[in-house]
């Protein structure tokens, strides 16, 4: 645990994560979790995926941008997203942050630009994700959600299991017929709001997972079962199998690089498996964040530069984490 909250705290500090950002993609381990600094890069990586049968989400990386010129730019870069996976014939979608697109200066504004996102992807026949924040945001996202989706009606959400509201949230959200994408919780949340143990994240997980794939033997909600746990996926193939759920009516994900060996399992297994494909130049945050959640990878990456100074074999960054 201390590990891996000092390597979350150093995430948040930039002068670290930008001598690490000046290393990574040069010594290559950055690429095992990020997809390319480029659009063409994530594109190329997602045809590799698409031609494996999975589909694909591409997420621009990059947090909290304080101007509406800035939030403006990550629109368009959205939008161009939109239109090259169109071009490319790409199975899948992209997964908006909303403080990417200046939650933070105004929720009306955000608003605006993500409904200007899903309209654009309505008129190719694309969906777009959100992605679920730090609690501060909880609120403001479920509401943009809201109105982007009874507009568009092409939007999918993450909701995170560890948060108390969530059961909540589910349930309000089921009249707009959602795509929910099922997370354990990525941020440090205080316990007045959110269940801390493993155990305890797990239970709600399962809990939630039941809900979701119950309310879609109804047609309430098409659930995305996002987790790289084994038993979070085994319970939900267990409950699919005793709802008698086809697998078009609900799907797995997972991130690009991770568990790629229950990534084949479950493909596999006949399920639908979409691919989290994140890409950009702010990559490291994101990059430090994947490491905190398993100190073993700091391993991988040691051995990714023992590797280049040639004393390890040169395919060392090719090995899978787990
Ligand atoms: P858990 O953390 O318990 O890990 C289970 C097992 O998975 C580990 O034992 C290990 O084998 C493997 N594993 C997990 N992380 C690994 C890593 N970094 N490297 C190697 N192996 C690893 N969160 C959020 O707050 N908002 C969001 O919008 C999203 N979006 C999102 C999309 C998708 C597609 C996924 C899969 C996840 C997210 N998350 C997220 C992140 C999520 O909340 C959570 O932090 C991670 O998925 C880790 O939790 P797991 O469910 O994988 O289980």
């Amino acid at each position: 645990m201390l590990i891996r909250n000092f390597i979350f705290w150093l995430s948040t500090k930039r002068r670290v994560t930008n001598s690490i950002a000046r290393r990574g993609m040069k010594y290559g381990f950055a690429r095992r979790f990020v997809a390319g600094e480029t659009l063409e890069e994530a594109i190329t990586a997602s045809q590799e995926l698409c031609a494996q049968g999975r589909r694909v989400s591409l997420n621009h990386l990059g947090e909290n941008v304080s101007t509406e010129t800035a939030a403006r730019e990550v629109c368009g870069g959205y939008i161009r997203m939109l239109e090259e996976m169109h071009a490319k014939n790409l199975k899948g979608n992209i997964s908006i942050k909303l403080t990417q697109l200046g939650l933070d200066i105004s929720k009306d504004f955000c608003r605006s630009l993500a409904r200007e996102i899903a309209a654009r992807a309505s008129a190719l026949g694309l969906t777009i994700e959100m992605d679920m924040e730090g609690s501060a945001y909880t609120d403001a996202t479920l509401d943009i959600y809201e109105s982007v989706q009874r507009e568009c009606g092409n939007a999918g959400l993450a909701i995170q299991a560890y948060l108390y509201r969530s059961e909540k949230d589910i349930l309000r959200l089921a009249p707009l017929k959602p795509k929910i994408r099922l997370v354990k919780g990525a941020y440090r949340e205080p316990k007045n709001i959110a269940v801390q143990s493993k155990k305890d994240v797990d239970a709600a997980y399962k809990r939630l997972t039941t809900l979701l794939l119950e309310g879609a033997a109804q047609g309430a909600y098409f659930p995305a079962i996002a987790s790289h746990d084994p038993f979070m996926v085994g319970h939900a193939q267990a409950e699919a199998a005793r709802l008698k759920l086809p697998p078009d009516r609900y799907e797995f994900q997972m991130i690009y690089g991770i568990r790629r060996d229950l990534q084949n399992e479950v493909f596999a297994a006949g399920n639908g498996l979409q691919v989290y494909v994140p890409f950009g130049t702010d990559w490291c945050p994101y990059f430090m964040r994947r490491l905190s959640e398993r100190p073993a990878n700091c391993w991988f990456v040691l051995r990714s530069l023992i590797a280049e100074s040639g004393a390890a074999p040169k395919h060392a960054t090719n090995q899978p984490a787990a």
